[in-house]
């Protein structure tokens, strides 16, 4: 049973045969990072071209892969939402059209759902399981029941945890994404040199906010007097696009490097101390931690010698960013279900998971 799934949503396509729901035959990711690099941020409309461009040979490269031809496939997944309008409908368009041509079922499939699917596909998570889904666009809890019935716990209320590493990364020079640099530059700071003070949230206490800390983030800058070694960054980046960490620790004095690590800890706080409340709140029998941000080594060792409830697990390399063997991972149950989608299927940037 091979389904291929195709991931659109955001700035990489992907492409991915997975056998029998969990057996990854292949996994393709074309990244668009130096297309959007120079501009700090995804811009959608580079975007949706670079995705037409990619999708065709991604996916044959896909199928290629996983010696598998167009008629071993029994069906086709997509990523429905959310994401970017223009990104999700080059991906949904040609879905279609290849399950049309080949007489396939098709599967929409929520994004969401696929980080999760990302690690409750190759791990033996239990249920009721705690998903903790933190992206570039997401910072999410779900109480995920048996049968994949999901219900929200709490989200951010501004920025998501990606988001902040990213507009921190920016901030401080350090180019787009923000999170890996952080991630490496982190390991070489002092975690408690900079306190940053929070504002106390009101209303559902699983709720997240990162705006306060970003804030605070640029509180600290402009009192620091750090224009020179930013600008040195930004041209360190003119000239390498994606620097080495020995060629970032050249450049950023150790008072930055505290900033970044106390910065990553106090996210990586706030995240840990949520999760264990709502896992402790449904009983959860797993703990699944998912997205982009789960790439993060510092939440991973935290979440790992963390006095947790229940068994962590987080996804294998390749599996956190996004990909489009979660697609086809979290196809599967829907196609045993017979869910499938027809024509009239649409993408939409907003989609919910619960
Ligand atoms: O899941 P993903 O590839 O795309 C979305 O669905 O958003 O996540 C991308 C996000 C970016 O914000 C990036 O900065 C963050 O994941 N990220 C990290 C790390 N690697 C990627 N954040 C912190 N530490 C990392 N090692
Ligand atoms: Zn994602």
């Amino acid at each position: 049973m091979r389904i291929l799934g195709i991931e659109s949503s955001c700035d990489d396509t992907a492409a991915a045969v997975v056998e029998d729901g969990s057996r990854i035959l292949s996994s393709v990711v074309s990244s668009q990072f130096a297309t959007h690099a120079k501009y700090g941020g995804v811009v959608p409309e580079l975007a949706s071209r670079e995705h037409l461009r990619a999708i065709v040979p991604v996916v044959r490269l896909a199928l290629h892969e996983a010696s598998t031809r167009l008629e071993d496939l029994s069906a086709i997944a997509v990523t429905q939402g959310p994401g970017l309008a223009g990104s999700l409908l080059v991906g949904m368009t040609y879905a279609k059209a290849l399950a049309f041509v080949q007489g396939l079922p098709l599967i929409a499939v929520n994004h969401i759902e696929g980080h999760i699917h990302a690690v409750v596909s190759q791990n033996p998570v239990e249920f009721p399981a705690l998903a903790l889904v933190v992206s570039g666009g997401h910072t999410h809890l779900y109480e995920v029941r048996e049968g994949f019935v999901y219900r929200l716990l709490g989200k951010t209320r501004d920025d998501a945890a990606g988001e902040a590493f990213d507009k921190v990364g920016r901030l401080l020079g350090l180019g787009f994404p923000g999170g890996p640099v952080i991630d490496a530059l982190a390991q070489h700071g002092d975690p408690r040199g900079v306190r940053f003070t929070f504002a106390k949230m009101k209303g559902n206490t699983l709720d997240f906010s990162f705006s306060g800390l970003k804030t605070g983030v640029l509180r600290w800058v402009e009192a620091h007097d750090m224009a020179d070694e930013i600008e040195v960054r930004r041209a360190l980046l003119k000239d390498h696009p994606r620097p080495t960490v020995e060629q970032w620790l050249h450049v950023t004095p150790r008072a930055t490097l505290d900033l970044v690590a106390s910065f990553q800890s106090t996210v990586i706080e706030e995240l840990l101390r949520r999760a264990l409340k709502s896992a402790d709140e449904i009983d959860a029998r797993s703990l699944v931690i998912s997205g982009g941000v789960a790439c993060n080594t510092g939440l991973r060792a935290a979440a790992k010698s963390a006095r947790l409830p229940c068994p962590v697990f987080f996804p294998e390399p390749g599996l956190s960013t996004d990909n489009a063997a979660m697609i086809a991972a979290a196809a599967f149950p829907k196609f045993e279900r017979g869910e499938f989608a027809d024509a009239s299927l649409r993408a939409h940037a907003n989609l919910a998971l619960a």
